[in-house]
């Protein structure tokens, strides 16, 4: 089985593709959990990204994410995007982000985008809806929620953090950043998901299970800063 990173990788190759046909993509730090045992899945997953400060320079198109990788190929991966024109794209000034709840599943899904600011606390909240048979997502900044989408992808099984870098934005330097509170709750307990811990140019305050393996919980991730030369 892959790794959610490979999982990721060759999922998001695509990322963007319809909207915008990039020719280069790279990928910086990271950190990878997954896959989860094939008798268990992610139920649930929250984690809190403290922007950092745009890219210098600001290009098309930087992105951070978290993102699960699922059972029917698609990823799940709010989005914190920098453009070269914010403007454009979500209506916000030079030195803002773009954020929104996002899924590639063929295309690029997305729900609301907004500008966001560094600082600022962007919760990205993921959750199977057993009704629906899909995943809930929202988007929080600041514990207000401006952005959502639920998506069916079959089950989840992997979550990581990418920095990922497209066209213009592969020569570009991303500030370390940081990733709070996270959580991720499995169907059923898999003890051995911590092994599964991979750290790429990052570092973390410890994964812990307090219920023998279903409820996994990180307080800081941190993620180096990153020169892109792709
Ligand atoms: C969110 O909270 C941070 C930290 O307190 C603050 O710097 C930022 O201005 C707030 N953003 C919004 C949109 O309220
Ligand atoms: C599941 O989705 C339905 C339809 O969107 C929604 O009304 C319901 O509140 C969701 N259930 C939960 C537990 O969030």
């Amino acid at each position: 089985m892959p790794t959610i990173r490979n999982i990721a990788v060759s999922a998001i190759l695509a990322l963007f593709e319809c909207a915008y046909a990039q020719d280069t993509v790279g990928f910086g730090p990271a950190f990878s959990l997954g896959p989860v045992s094939s008798s268990s899945w992610i139920r649930e997953a929250v984690t809190t990204l403290e922007l950092p400060e745009v890219p210098s320079p600001a290009a098309d198109r930087l992105a951070l994410w978290p993102g699960m990788g699922t059972s029917g190929g698609d990823l799940v991966q709010a989005l914190a995007v920098s453009f070269a024109d914010p403007d454009a794209n979500c209506g916000a000034t030079t030195g803002q982000w773009c954020t929104w709840a996002s899924t590639l599943k063929d295309e690029q899904l997305g729900g609301t985008q907004v500008p966001a600011s560094a600082g600022d606390q962007l919760t990205m909240h993921y959750k199977y809806n057993d009704s629906t048979g899909k995943y809930d997502q929202t988007v929080a900044i600041n514990d207000s929620i401006v952005s959502s989408l639920s998506t069916e992808v079959g089950e989840a099984q992997g979550w990581g953090t990418a920095v990922e870098c497209q066209d213009s934005a592969c020569k570009s330097s991303v500030p370390a950043h940081k990733y709070l509170s996270t959580k991720i709750i499995l169907d059923s307990a898999d003890e051995s998901f911590g092994d599964t811990l991979v750290l790429t140019d990052a570092t973390s305050s410890g994964l812990t299970t307090s219920d023998g393996g279903i409820t996994w919980a990180v307080t800081t991730i941190n993620i180096d800063a990153h020169t892109f030369d792709v």
